[in-house]
């Protein structure tokens, strides 16, 4: 781009645009969700790998160049790019993923999940938040640019992963073999919300870690009569509720010792920042349908304990007899699915170190617990200092029409981290879904207002980052 004047009249051929082809638009949205790209499903491993196609068949259309479907350890990764914006224009690499969580329970869904539903301005589908919906969004606004200009103006680079709902496992040996694929001067993450369903826009500074784990507790070889042995072994049942009652304590606080040993304190200013976001605990507990939120650590407001905070979880427990009426069992075996939120400087290793060890020392003689490692992913906190930070907030106001607020969130997106680590690469975040878009549950939705808004702001951030050199983004 040459002028300013170039630009910004350039920006607004590539939003008319947008509003132009609306209806084509969410017409191929739903097009995309219908694919069933369920990345923890087996059975649906080759509906994942069709979404991938989908994705490379339209950035080849939009003449995006090289765009390539990778084989990994899981599902495929697709990267693409366009990088003729010439002199030292800067270099973003987008990141999204295209793979969606399980949609069950089926039953609980208005409409079934992979037939999305157009109601109250909302599209509804598993997929319209977390994370299809964004990652379209960015496929929009680079049409957008490349159907109204002689390109883009600035380099960008594309990452779509279809295991991030699953823990990233093959994103880190990816990021090693191909960092000349991923190199950039920037990050641009869409995969988190916005700051409320207002249309406040938000620009994402931290996302907690992960560690999850199945711990499976074995007794008898096989159920007993429940009367016959009842007395004389010990139930893997109770006792693994007995093992895993033991890891929270009245505050909510995990007991594995060493747990807290590196989780950093907040600043003043933090504390600060994070007093002043507007947030109502009332209104935000009702939401969810719940008579009120829970104490948790008693230091911390409950807005800093959902994402500044590390927690504790039991995803899903089984075993036993669970169906119609009653048998008088002790069952073989009990299992549950746990995690862990980490925070910055909690290090995963060092806590499935400890998770394990703890486990096997808490366990009675009388059984087997068996610890198998599910996932584990790094937390960051992102400086708000970076040069990118100041045109991501124009540009999401320009999209929104509201000024963005800085949220850190407590949701995990392993990748940040692997590619700090891995290529010294920064991100922004900046996410389009709807907080209480219901992200991995029934009637998951996205509002057409944060599709619309969220679209425009990419095509200003582009034009934005454009205008700047590479060298205006380096944070070394
Ligand atoms: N989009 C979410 C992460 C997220 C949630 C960001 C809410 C901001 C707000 C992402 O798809 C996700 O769900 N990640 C998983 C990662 C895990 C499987 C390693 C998560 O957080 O559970
Ligand atoms: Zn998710």
């Amino acid at each position: 781009m040459t002028s300013q004047t170039d630009t910004s009249a350039a920006t607004d051929a590539a939003i008319a645009y947008l509003r132009e082809h609306d209806a084509e638009h969410l017409a191929q949205l739903d097009e995309f969700l219908r694919i069933e790209s369920v990345s923890a499903d087996p059975a649906r491993n080759d509906d994942v790998r069709r979404a991938a196609h989908w994705i490379v068949d339209e950035l080849t259309s939009l003449g995006i160049e090289k765009a390539t479907i990778h084989e990994t350890s899981g599902h495929p990764i697709v990267t693409a790019e366009w990088v003729h914006a010439g002199g030292d224009a800067p270099t973003v690499l987008v990141y999204c993923h295209y793979d969606v969580q399980p949609a069950d329970p089926l039953d609980e869904w208005i409409r079934p999940p992979f037939d999305p539903r157009h109601e109250d301005e909302r599209v509804y589908a598993r997929g319209a938040g977390d994370d299809k919906g964004q990652l379209f969004m960015h496929l929009k606004a680079v049409e957008a640019w490349m159907k109204t200009a002689d390109g883009l103006p600035l380099n960008l680079r594309f990452f779509f992963e279809g295991d991030e709902e699953v823990g990233s496992e093959p994103v880190e040996q990816f990021i090693t073999d191909h960092a000349d694929l991923l190199r950039a001067d920037v990050c641009v993450v869409s995969d988190g919300d916005t700051f409320d369903d207002d249309g406040t826009p938000a620009i994402g500074y931290g996302l907690r870690g992960i560690g999850y784990w199945e711990v499976k507790v074995q007794g008898p070889r096989q159920d007993v009569h429940s009367g016959q042995y009842g007395g004389g072994i010990d139930n893997p049942a109770n006792v693994l509720v007995r093992m895993l009652a033991s890891l929270v304590d009245g505050d909510g606080r995990f007991t594995v010792p060493g747990f807290y040993d590196k989780v950093r304190d907040l600043t003043d200013e933090e504390h600060a920042a994070y007093a002043a976001l507007p947030f109502d605990e009332a209104s935000w507990a009702d939401e969810t349908g719940v008579p009120a939120a829970m104490e948790g650590e008693r230091d911390h407001p409950l807005l800093e304990r959902l994402s500044a905070r590390p927690t504790f979880d039991i995803n899903g427990i089984w075993g036993g007899y669970s169906g119609e009426g009653s048998k008088t069992i002790i069952p073989a075996w009990a299992a549950a699915k746990i995690s862990t939120r980490l925070v910055p400087d909690q290090d995963f290793r060092e806590i499935e170190q400890s998770v394990k060890a703890h486990l096997e020392s808490i366990a009675p003689p009388t059984v087997r617990v068996e610890v198998k490692t599910i996932h584990g992913g790094a937390p960051v906190v992102t400086p708000l200092d970076h040069p990118g930070v100041a045109p991501a907030v124009r540009a999401l106001e320009a999209g929104f029409g509201k000024a963005p607020l800085f949220q850190r969130s407590g949701g995990s997106i392993p990748v940040v981290a692997a590619l700090d680590a891995h290529l010294g690469l920064k991100t922004l975040m900046v996410g389009f879904a709807n907080p209480t878009g219901n992200f991995h549950a029934p009637n998951e939705w996205m509002s057409m207002r944060n599709l619309r808004d969220g679209t425009v702001s990419l095509v200003h951030l582009w034009a934005e980052l454009g205008a700047m050199r590479a060298s205006d983004l380096s944070t070394d």
